[in-house]
């Protein structure tokens, strides 16, 4: 096999990488995290820095470039939601070329797609898509991994994704399972099933890596035998207040509670992307159960709490995985 370098590589979506490369990406990752626990350096990348421009909020992704770029060496400028001229006085394409002459790499958190693609085909320095509306692909290498870890393997891994599938971690997951050999179900009410023509790309990847991909809105169909059930908050980042009433009626069915995951495999697990809705401990939990009722919804706090869930070894995972993005495309050397 031929030796993979990333380096001068854009990290967009997973579709633009092969599954070696996902491999070998979550392989350094792994490296990373076996390093960071021995305390042996891995600051071979000093005198480089990277911006992280964040047009919506975050806490894991955000930690996660700061750290794996100090640990790397690397210096970082953090641009906040409000606090820069990105897209209201200065066009994407003049900020690449900006941004470019001052970094050598960038992340970017914000809304479409498109966005992102017009920053990467501007900039001559690789650009990270730390969040899309469409796709979440750094999230995909820290599930993968955590995935890794708990069955010491990925191919053949039956995922459950629960919820809102039309967004960002639903299109990601179904990608990440195409490519890797994964059986992807994904249980929501059909308002929510992911856009045709994604599925259709996923299809034909997973029939070559011997995966499958599912729609269904049969909510035991989809638990039974599972080896991961997944969610995702109900409404999303940049989403309109007044979608609240319907998601709630439509997705209360596709919560993942104790009882589905005890339909699973024996050593099945629960996976969340975070922040997650599981009691009234945030603000907005607060303000829907003043408005609906609610105690909790995506999941259960029975099944978050449970000790299938892994949610906060994922979350760990965001920041080594995060590491091997910026070191391979930046050219990182042993
Ligand atoms: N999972 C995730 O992306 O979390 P943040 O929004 O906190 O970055
Ligand atoms: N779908 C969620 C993911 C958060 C990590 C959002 O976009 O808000």
């Amino acid at each position: 096999m031929a030796k993979i370098d990333l380096t001068g590589r854009d990290f967009l979506k997973l579709l633009d990488f092969s599954a070696e490369e996902i491999r070998y990406l979550v392989d350094l990752a792994a490296d990373f995290k076996a390093k960071k626990a021995a305390f042996t350096p891995v600051d071979k990348l000093r005198g480089r820095n990277v911006a992280l421009i964040f047009e919506k909020t975050s806490t894991r992704t955000r930690c996660s470039f700061e750290v794996a770029a100090h640990d790397l060496g690397m210096g970082t400028t953090y641009l906040d939601p409000s606090g820069s001229q990105i897209g209201k006085k200065e066009s994407i394409a003049d900020t690449a070329c900006v941004l470019s002459q001052m970094f050598d790499g960038i992340e970017y958190r914000g809304f479409g797609q498109e966005i992102v693609e017009e920053l990467a085909k501007y900039a001559s320095v690789p650009v990270w898509n730390g969040l899309t509306n469409e796709y979440h692909p750094t999230q995909m290498l820290a599930d993968l991994l955590t995935i890794r870890e708990h069955f010491g393997r990925v191919e053949g891994i039956r995922l459950s994704y629960y919820g809102d599938a039309r967004y960002n971690t639903g299109n990601s997951l179904m990608v990440l399972g195409a490519k890797m050999g994964m059986h992807i179900t994904l249980c929501s009410n059909r308002k929510y099933f992911p856009n045709e023509a994604l599925v259709e790309t996923c299809r034909a990847l997973a029939q070559e890596s011997d995966g499958s991909i599912t729609l269904t809105e049969d909510v035991q169909e989809a638990a039974r035998g599972a080896d991961v059930f997944y969610t995702d908050v109900w409404v999303s980042m940049g989403e309109p207040e007044e979608v609240w009433q319907e998601r709630i009626r439509d997705l209360t069915p596709y919560r993942v509670t104790m009882d589905l995951l005890n339909q699973g495999s024996e050593d099945a697990i629960f996976m969340h992307c975070l922040p997650a809705f599981h009691d009234l401990h945030t603000g907005t939990g607060k303000l829907i159960h003043d408005k609906y009722g609610l105690t909790e919804m995506e999941v259960t706090d029975e099944a978050f709490e449970s000790g299938k869930s892994v949610v906060f070894q994922e979350a760990g995972n965001r920041m080594h995985t995060i590491k091997a993005v910026m070191a391979a495309t930046l050219g990182y050397r042993e």
